[in-house]
C-alpha cells in the first residue's frame, strides 16, 4: 500500500508557509490528493485528509488508540497541567469528560444566556462610534467576561478586576515560544528552581508567577465555596466541586484548577475569533446582514436564520484548523496505510470547502444550511471537532454567539473599516483574522449608520 504523498518542502520551510498563509499552504496540499503528508519540526509526520468521509475515518480513531491528549500535551502542558481534557488520554480523560459533560450540557448552558447578553450589552454600549477599531479584542473582553462570572462563577468585584489583567496575561505567557518550545526537563526546572525563580526577566519566571497569582485566587475560591456553599449555584466550578465519578470520588482541588484553566484556554479566544470572523464576514456580505437584521429576533425562523448564519460563519472561517491524533496503531485512510507513531488530522478548512458538499464554497451563504441541502451540509461541517474528542464547550460556544450577534445587531449598525476581506493568518494554534476585523461603528438609526455600499 503506497505512503501517502507528502508536500516535497524541508519541515522548517513548510511551517513558515503554514504560518504565514495557511490556506494556501493547505490548499497546495490538497492538490496532491485528499490524503496528503506534513512534516513540520519536533513532531512526527502528519497526514492529512480533505473529505468528509475520510475526516469520518480519522475521528473514528479516537475509540481505538487515536490520542489527542498526547498532540496537545507539549504545547499546552505548562499552562493547563496534567489532569486536563486537553492533554489526558484514555481512561483519566474519560473520568474527567464524564465530570465535566454535565455542566456544559446544552440545557444547562440554556439557562446563561441572559447573563451573556448583559455582558456582552455593557461591553458594546463602550465601543468607540465613528472611528475604525478591532473587533476581536473586544470580543475577547465579551469572552473572558463570561468565563470568569458564569464558568468560573466568580462575584467578588476585587477578584474580577485582578482576574481580568492576570488571566489575559497567564495565557499570553502559557503560549510564548520561549515557554512552549523548552524540552520538559530543562522547563520544569526553570519554573520551579528557587535560583531561575529569582531571574525575573525570564518568561519562564514571568510566567511562574503569573500562574502562582491566578492559582491563589482559584483555590482560594475553592476553599470558600466548599466553607460556604451555595446548592443553586450553577455556574461550573460550584458544579464541578459537587460532581463525584463512578467510585464516589469527587475532582481534587488541583484537577479542578486544571480544568477551570482548561476551559479558558479551550474556550476564551476561540469564541471570541469566532464572533470576529463571523462579523467580519457579515459586513461584507449586506445581503445576508440585512436579511438577519429584518428576522424577527425571537419567532423561531429568525433563530433559525441567525443559527444558520453562524454555522455558515463557522464553515467559511473554522477558528481551529485541523484535529490531530498520534495514532498507537496503525492505520489505513483513502488506501494509505499510516504507521502507528504518526499523526492523522481532519483538516477543516479543506473538508469545509470541499465543492461537491458545498457549492460555490468561498461564498458566505447561510442558506445551504437552511432547507433540502441542510442535511449534507451539516454532516460535513466539523468546526468543533469530533469523534470522542468533540469540543466539550461547543454548546457554550454556539450560545454566547447568538446572545453576541444578536446584541450587536440590537445595538450598533457596522460596516468595515477597509473594504478588502481580511486575509487568514494562523497565531499559535488559531485561524484569525488579519486584521483582527476592523470594523466602524454607529449607533443604530444614526445617519452615519448606512450599509456598505459595496
Ligand atoms: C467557537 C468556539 C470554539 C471552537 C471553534 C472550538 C473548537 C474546538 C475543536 C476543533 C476542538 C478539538 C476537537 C477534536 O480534536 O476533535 C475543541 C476541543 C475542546 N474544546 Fe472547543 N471550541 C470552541 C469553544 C469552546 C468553549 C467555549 C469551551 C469551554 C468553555 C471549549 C472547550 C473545549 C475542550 C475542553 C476541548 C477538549 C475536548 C477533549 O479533548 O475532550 N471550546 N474545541
Amino acid at each position: 500500500m503506497p505512503a501517502p504523498p507528502g508536500l516535497r518542502l524541508p519541515p522548517p520551510l513548510q511551517v513558515a508557509w503554514l504560518v504565514a498563509d495557511p490556506m494556501r499552504f493547505f490548499a497546495a496540499g490538497r492538490r496532491l490528493g485528499p490524503v496528503f503528508a506534513i512534516r513540520l519540526p519536533g513532531m512526527p509526520p502528519e497526514v492529512c485528509v480533505a473529505t468528509a468521509d475520510l475526516a469520518e475515518q480519522v475521528l473514528a480513531a479516537d475509540g481505538s488508540g487515536g490520542r489527542a491528549g498526547a498532540v496537545r500535551r507539549g504545547l499546552l502542558g505548562p499552562l493547563v497541567g496534567e489532569a486536563s481534557l486537553l492533554t489526558l488520554d484514555e481512561e483519566p480523560w474519560w473520568r474527567h469528560r464524564r465530570l465535566l459533560g454535565p455542566p456544559l450540557h446544552g440545557r444547562a448552558v440554556a439557562r446563561w444566556g441572559e447573563r451573556v447578553a448583559e455582558i456582552a450589552a455593557a461591553d458594546i454600549d463602550r465601543w468607540p462610534l465613528g472611528e475604525p477599531f478591532a473587533l476581536r479584542p473586544r470580543m475577547e473582553r465579551i469572552t473572558l467576561e463570561v468565563i470568569m462570572r458564569v464558568v468560573f462563577g466568580i462575584r467578588d468585584a476585587g477578584r474580577l478586576r485582578r482576574l481580568r489583567v492576570l488571566l489575559p496575561r497567564l495565557v499570553a505567557l502559557g503560549g510564548n515560544a520561549a515557554v512552549v518550545r523548552l524540552p520538559p526537563r530543562p522547563r520544569e526546572w526553570l519554573l520551579t528552581a528557587p535560583a531561575a525563580r529569582r531571574a525575573a526577566f525570564l518568561p519562564t519566571t514571568r510566567f511562574a508567577r503569573v500562574r502562582a497569582q491566578v492559582d491563589a485566587i482559584l483555590y482560594d475560591e475553592m476553599a470558600r465555596r466548599r466553607r460556604d456553599g451555595d446548592p443553586g449555584a450553577c455556574d461550573v466550578l460550584s458544579q464541578l466541586l459537587a460532581a463525584r465519578d463512578e467510585a464516589g470520588e469527587p475532582l481534587t482541588d488541583r484537577e479542578v484548577r486544571d480544568e477551570l484553566i482548561t476551559l479558558l484556554v479551550a474556550g476564551h479566544e476561540t469564541t471570541a475569533t469566532a464572533l470576529a470572523w463571523t462579523f467580519e464576514r457579515l459586513v461584507r456580505t449586506p445581503r445576508v446582514l440585512e436579511r438577519l437584521r429584518d428576522e424577527p429576533a425571537d419567532g423561531d425562523d429568525g433563530r433559525a436564520y441567525l443559527d444558520a448564519v453562524i454555522k455558515e460563519s463557522l464553515r467559511v472561517r473554522p477558528v481551529v484548523p485541523a484535529t490531530p491524533r498520534v495514532l498507537a496503531e496503525p492505520m489505513v485512510v483513502g488506501g494509505h496505510r499510516i504507521p502507528a507513531g504518526w499523526c492523522v488530522a481532519a483538516v477543516i478548512p479543506l473538508v469545509h470547502t470541499d465543492p461537491d458538499v458545498f457549492p460555490d464554497p468561498g461564498v458566505f451563504r447561510p442558506e445551504r444550511f437552511l432547507g433540502p441541502e441542510a442535511a449534507k451540509a451539516n454532516r460535513a461541517w466539523l468546526p468543533f471537532g469530533g469523534g470522542r474528542r468533540y469540543c466539550a464547550g461547543a454548546q457554550l460556544a454556539l450560545l454566547e454567539m447568538r446572545m453576541i450577534v444578536a446584541e450587536v445587531l440590537r445595538r450598533v449598525e457596522l460596516r468595515p473599516a477597509d473594504p478588502a476581506p481580511e486575509r487568514v493568518r494562523l497565531r499559535a494554534v488559531t485561524l484569525v483574522p488579519a486584521r483582527s476585523a476592523r470594523v466602524v461603528a454607529a449607533r443604530r438609526g444614526s445617519a452615519a449608520a448606512r450599509p456598505w455600499p459595496g
